[in-house]
């Protein structure tokens, strides 16, 4: 990463909020009576998972999965690894898939295949941010928070090399390629 870069806030904490609320409005008009499993991807989708159950006012679970992909680049390495599992046996279940960002989308593509084994009643996707530039594999994304040029975010969960994902706001590094 460029030492000089400097960092831009993209979506500051209101329009996240705004984006995290109308966002939960769209899921409890599909959920509200489902008593579905919401399924955080660790880490990046904690911070936005956390937000967005505070506006869900219905029964639901909450689980968390861990993958791997990227490991301390900034590269997709392509392959993805399970590191932690979901403890929650999700078969007859409707699972909605809680995640930071979809990029190559590989990770999402992934996890709704290894979902579909256990035999969901449904699995959906909800991304607070979508890069569709850097697709490389097709992924169905059913509530959308923001679409995102091709930037390196950080913040609101999002990290690079583990920092920034404290941050309120999304951000990125200006003057980085
Ligand atoms: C990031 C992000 C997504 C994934 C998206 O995770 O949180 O899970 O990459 O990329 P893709 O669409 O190209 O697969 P990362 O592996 O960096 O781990 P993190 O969640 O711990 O930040």
């Amino acid at each position: 990463m460029n030492p000089r870069a400097e960092l831009r806030v993209l979506f500051n904490r209101r329009e996240i909020e705004a984006a995290v609320r109308r966002l939960a409005s769209e899921i409890s008009q599909d959920y509200r009576n489902k008593n579905p499993v919401l399924l955080g991807i660790l880490r990046g989708s904690f911070v936005f998972l956390a937000d967005l159950i505070r506006h869900l006012d219905f029964p639901l679970e909450v689980d968390f999965i861990e993958l791997s992909s990227y490991g301390s680049s900034t590269q997709t390495s392509g392959k993805i690894k399970v590191v932690k599992k979901l403890e929650t046996p999700v078969r007859d279940h409707d699972v909605l898939i809680v995640e930071d960002i979809v990029d190559t989308g590989l990770t999402t593509a992934f996890l709704i295949k290894y979902l579909k084994r256990q035999k969901p009643a449904s699995v959906r996707l909800c991304a607070l941010t979508d890069k569709p530039s850097r697709r490389e594999v097709p992924v169905k994304i059913d509530y959308i928070g923001f679409t995102v040029p091709n930037k390196f975010l950080v913040g609101y969960g999002l990290d690079a090399n583990q920092k920034f994902r404290n941050l309120p706001d999304i951000c990125y590094f200006e003057g980085e390629a």
